[in-house]
C-alpha cells in the first residue's frame, strides 16, 4: 500500500490558474493513453484539498458528461476543509480538517490494501510530505506554461529523497514521471 500524490502540472509547475482553471490541461491529451486507468484501479482511498473539491462541485455538468456521474470516484474520499461544504449525492465523502496523519490511518484502514491517492492540491500533498507519510509523486508534465497559478509541491525537497524512477511520453502533450519519495530524510 502507497500513498501516492497523482496530479498534472504545467512544465513551469502550476496545477491549475490563479483562478483555479483546467482549461489548458484537458487540450493536451486523452487520459486514456495515460498512467491513468491502471493506477485508478489500484487506489482504495483519496485525499483532496477543498479548492479541488470545490472545482468538481462547479464542473459537475461537465465531469457528468464526460464519466457519466457528477462525482467519478467509487473509494471513500477525504476532503480537507475548515468550512462546511455541499456534498454530491451519492458521492462516498467526509470531511476532515487539520492534521493529516490521524485522518491517514482511517484512509488506510478504507483503503483496505490498496493505495491511498493525493489528489492535490499541493500544500496538501505537502502536509502528508512533511508527516512523513508520502511514499510517491507521479506527474503529467503537460507541455505548456501558465507563468502564474496553484503550485504543484510548495516544498524543498533535495537528492537524493526525490529519486526519478520512471518517465513516460504520452504524444506530445504530456511527460509523465514517477519519483519515489525517501521517509528516511524525515
Ligand atoms: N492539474 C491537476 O491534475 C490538478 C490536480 C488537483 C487539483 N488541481 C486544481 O489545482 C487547484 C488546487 O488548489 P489549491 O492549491 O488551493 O489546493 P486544495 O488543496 O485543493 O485546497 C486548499 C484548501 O484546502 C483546505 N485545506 C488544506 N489543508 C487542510 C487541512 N489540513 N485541514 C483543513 N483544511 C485544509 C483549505 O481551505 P478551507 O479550509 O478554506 O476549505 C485550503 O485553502 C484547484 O483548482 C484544483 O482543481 C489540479
Amino acid at each position: 500500500m502507497k500513498t501516492q500524490y497523482y496530479t498534472s502540472s504545467s512544465l513551469d509547475g502550476f496545477l491549475a490558474t490563479e483562478d483555479d482553471s483546467l482549461d489548458w490541461l484537458f487540450a493536451l491529451g486523452d487520459i486514456s493513453q495515460t498512467s491513468y486507468p491502471a493506477f485508478i484501479k489500484d487506489v482504495g482511498a483519496i485525499a483532496m484539498g477543498s479548492a479541488t473539491y470545490e472545482w468538481i462541485l462547479r464542473h459537475a455538468q461537465e465531469v457528468s458528461d464526460q464519466t457519466g456521474s457528477p462525482w467519478p470516484y467509487t473509494q471513500p474520499t477525504w476532503v480537507f476543509t475548515s468550512r462546511k461544504l455541499p456534498v454530491i449525492p451519492g458521492a462516498k465523502v467526509s470531511f476532515a480538517n487539520g492534521d493529516v496523519t490521524a485522518l491517514h490511518h482511517e484512509m488506510q484502514a478504507a483503503a483496505a490494501g490498496r493505495n491511498i491517492w493525493v489528489m492535490g492540491g499541493g500544500d496538501l500533498a505537502g502536509q502528508f510530505h512533511d508527516a512523513g507519510l508520502l511514499d510517491e509523486i507521479i506527474v503529467q508534465i503537460g507541455s505548456v506554461t501558465l507563468g502564474r497559478g496553484k503550485p504543484l509541491f510548495p516544498r524543498r525537497v533535495l537528492s537524493p529523497d526525490l529519486a526519478l524512477v520512471s518517465v513516460t511520453q504520452v504524444g506530445t502533450g504530456f511527460a509523465e514521471l514517477t519519483y519515489s519519495v525517501s521517509r528516511n530524510g524525515r
